[in-house]
């Protein structure tokens, strides 16, 4: 007979676990079956938010029953939260969770297993590097690259820096730093439009953000590389190391997709590490509508996409690619005393910043095999369809002002029709930028459509990204009436105080 086996405060028998999961599972199928239906998200204070979750008290001495801990605690959430599941959020670069995506967090937060080391993770570390291998082949990478799971964009975009940084330097920069050069500085090359990843990573790698060389964009946001060409030539001949430049993807503001073949062929001619941020539009070089520029990142020394943006995967997970192995394990393995890991087989530990790490890839992999390479393609390319059919009714929209259009992200203003006649003006300027500023407020607290900001050229624009596979036309065609109605409430609001303003 089974003997009973240490009874303790976290212990669920079988029975009661099983009963608990059911009761969580009917509750999410019902809620994720309700969203549409619901708002995006709720206009309520931090302090509302607080009172109704009661966050306010102390730790509690004693236990609470888990039955209704978990059904009231799913219960607050669905009514607490912004759910970037409904078909009408469109703001930052936040993808609804695939479902099966959902089931595989919770599968592989009960096997648990430490992928940091292939002895504690045999199975979870084989699908992450299966994982790794599927990613570079869905987007046109070298499929015998190196490459792991993280947690989102930074972290792969810092992965890659660290392993340019100890590759390029002349010097052992790991074990000596960076003042080992004596006063020659490292520089990294980078478009204006360039997420901030590139700050803290220049930070964080002792480098110093005054090491970034920020070069101009074109008319159309992507890298000038006449400008990246001067800026190395002018650093080479103050003495200093160009060791790394940056293409962007899909830039986080617009989509824009930077020159990269151009790109590449400049870091060969100066033995710079190419690196190519595809943290957002990585994954659209899988469609056959991507623009032809995306087809670069196969150039590129390492590249960074994030399956929690286009490949819809549920927070969190990145991905880091470099395209010779040695090179990770060159920048992040130490072996101490106390592991005893077999050095045959991988062990994820090297390749990365990490000790212990989650078994991430699962997800990713399951949602992989669910709708294979060509249910990405398909969903890609409806995403950036939609944006083009947004940007679309936009422009057929008199009062709004369509401003770019690239891969999913439509940008756009509100400009009242009396004022058409004189964009450009600064006054004018400086009124549209305060009204869209407003507008952007009261449609992200409205509840009805989620959209984010932008600033380009200068000027403040509304931003709608679609990486939603829940997204339909009728969702997309909905915006431009809402932003109309708001926008016009908003500037009767505000026309008051800046009329002596706009009146020459
Ligand atoms: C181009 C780009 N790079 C990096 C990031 C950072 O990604 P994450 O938020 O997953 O860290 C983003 C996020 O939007 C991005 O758009």
């Amino acid at each position: 007979m089974k003997q009973p086996g240490r009874q303790s405060p976290l212990s669920l028998d079988a029975a009661t676990f099983r009963s608990l999961g059911h009761r969580l599972v009917d509750q999410l199928a019902d809620f994720l079956e309700s969203l549409p239906e619901r708002p995006v998200t709720h206009d309520a204070l931090p302090s509302a938010v607080r009172a109704a979750l009661d966050l306010e008290g102390p730790l509690p001495e004693q236990g609470t029953a888990p039955g209704p801990l978990l059904e009231s605690t799913a219960q607050l959430l669905f009514d607490h939260s912004l759910f970037n599941a409904h078909p009408r959020f469109f703001g930052y670069i936040t993808a609804p969770p695939a479902p099966i995506g959902i089931l595989g967090d919770f599968l592989a937060a009960a096997v648990n297993p430490n992928v940091g080391a292939w002895i504690l993770s045999p199975a979870a570390t084989e699908i992450e590097s299966q994982t790794v291998r599927w990613i570079a082949e869905l987007i046109g990478y070298a499929v015998d690259c190196g490459g792991l799971m993280v947690s989102g964009g930074n972290m792969a975009n810092l992965v890659c820096f660290w392993a340019a940084r100890a590759a390029r330097a002349d010097w052992n920069i790991r074990e000596a730093g960076v003042t080992a050069a004596g006063g020659r500085r490292l520089r990294a090359y980078c478009s204006a439009e360039t997420h901030t990843w590139i700050q803290k990573a220049a930070d964080l790698a002792g480098l110093g953000t005054s090491s970034i060389r920020w070069v101009p964009t074109r008319a159309d946001l992507g890298m000038d590389v006449g400008a990246l060409r001067r800026a190395i030539e002018t650093d080479v001949a103050a003495g200093d190391l160009p060791f790394l430049v940056i293409g962007t993807a899909g830039s986080v503001s617009t989509g824009a997709v930077d020159p990269l073949r151009e790109i590449g062929a400049i870091c060969k001619e100066h033995g710079a590490w190419f690196h190519v941020d595809g943290a957002y539009g990585g994954f659209a070089a899988a469609s056959p509508d991507a623009p032809p520029d995306l087809r670069g990142l196969g150039d590129a020394d390492s590249v960074a996409v994030d399956p929690h943006k286009w490949l819809y995967a549920p927070l969190e997970a990145g991905c880091a690619l470099v395209r010779d192995p040695e090179r990770l394990r060159a920048a992040f393995s130490y072996h101490p005393p106390y592991y005893h890991f077999e050095e045959r087989a991988t062990n994820y530990v090297d390749y990365g910043p990490q000790n212990s790490r989650g078994f991430r890839a699962l997800k990713v992999w399951l949602a992989l095999r669910h709708v294979g390479a060509a249910g990405y393609r398909r969903m890609i390319s409806e995403d950036m369809r939609l944006s083009r059919a947004l940007a679309e009714a936009v422009r057929r929209t008199p009062e709004l002002e369509c401003v770019t259009q690239d891969l999913s992200i439509t940008t756009f203003r509100y400009v009242p029709a009396d004022l058409r006649a004189s964009v450009g003006d600064e006054a004018v300027e400086r009124h549209l930028d305060a009204l869209n500023r407003e507008l952007l407020d009261r449609l992200q607290r409205g509840g009805e459509a989620f959209v984010s900001n932008a600033v380009i050229r200068g000027r403040y624009v509304l931003r709608a990204c679609i990486v939603n596979f829940h997204t339909s036309l009728e969702d997309v065609e909905a915006v431009p009436a809402i932003a109309v109605r708001l926008g016009r409430t908003v500037d009767a609001q505000l026309r008051p105080a800046d009329q002596t303003n706009l009146s020459r």
